[in-house]
């Protein structure tokens, strides 16, 4: 039954957002969709000088925002993190699991300090920051939204990235796990899967990929313009690309999806 316009589907006034990795890339990008649509936005992010550019970059659009440092691997800046979003503005209604590394490590270089990282960096924050989100969120009997980043690596496997592959297939399945347990609280949960999108992380990846496997920068420029090509849709995403899924995934026209993975990238999965 059609209840909104579509202006008031996708108007998030009155709602607070939390980003992790909200300083810079994708994140940031989701931020400013957030924002845009009304909400009060916490970026939370390890990097205090991006943070709190991106801030003062959020305010000067009259978006209500706040930085917060935090290292998402330790579960009590978690905790301190939702606790300072739920004192700034009152709440937290849309927890945005962004935050993540993908460094680049042939298998048998592998070492557990190496996969801890990785894991604890893109799985285990989500999942610590899903709990304490939700503890908020149920106890506020308002529902709310987790929206997880997760990658096409966890469809399907890229060489030399085992311990993100299987840390972003682990978040696929985390999202339908909580989805189910946290539907009857109105906490609709799910995830998207971007393909290659240009963000400082990405550029940073292309190095330490390089320096991983001995290409040399122009096999490197040649694999990029392989992977471009492979793109149904001709190109390589930008943030925004994923921003205003999230912002769909936050939005009222959303609100019987849960537990669902959208894979945002150009159409590569297909090829
Ligand atoms: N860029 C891509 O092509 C791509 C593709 C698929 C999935 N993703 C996923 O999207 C997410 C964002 O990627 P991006 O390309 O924007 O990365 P990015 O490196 O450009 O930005 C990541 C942000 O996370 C922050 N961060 C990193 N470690 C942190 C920690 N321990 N605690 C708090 N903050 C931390 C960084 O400071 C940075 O602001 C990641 O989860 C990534 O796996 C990216």
């Amino acid at each position: 039954m059609v209840t909104k316009t579509i202006a008031q589907l996708f108007d998030l006034k009155g709602k607070t957002a939390l980003v992790t990795g909200g300083a810079m890339g994708i994140g940031k990008g989701i931020a400013e969709r957030l924002g845009e649509a009304g909400a009060n936005v916490v970026i939370a992010d390890i990097n205090p000088e991006q943070g709190q550019k991106t801030v003062a970059e959020l305010k000067a659009k009259t978006v209500k925002s706040a930085f917060i440092q935090v290292d998402i691997r330790k579960t009590a800046e978690i905790e301190n993190a939702v606790d300072f979003t739920v004192k700034t503005f009152g709440g937290l209604d849309i927890l945005v699991n962004n935050a993540g590394i993908f460094p680049f490590m042939p298998i048998l270089n592998m070492t557990e300090d190496f996969w801890d990282k990785v894991l604890d960096t893109n799985l285990k924050s989500a999942f610590f920051f899903a709990q304490k989100a939700a503890k908020i969120m149920v106890e506020n009997k308002k529902g709310g939204r987790i929206i997880n980043v997760a990658s096409i690596d966890a469809l399907h496997p890229t060489g030399n990235l085992t311990a993100y592959d299987s840390s972003k297939g682990g978040l696929v399945m985390m999202t339908k796990a909580i989805a189910l347990e946290l539907g009857k609280s109105g906490i609709n949960v799910n995830a998207i899967a971007p393909g290659g999108i240009q963000t400082p992380g990405a550029q940073q990846g292309t190095l330490t990929m390089m320096q991983a496997s001995g290409l040399k920068p122009e096999d490197f420029e040649a694999m990029g313009k392989a992977f471009t090509a492979r793109i149904p849709l001709g190109r390589q995403g930008d943030p925004d690309d994923i921003a205003t899924v999230a912002l769909f995934l936050a939005s009222d026209a959303s609100r019987y999806i849960t537990g669902e993975t959208i894979v945002v990238d150009g159409g590569y999965l297909l090829s």
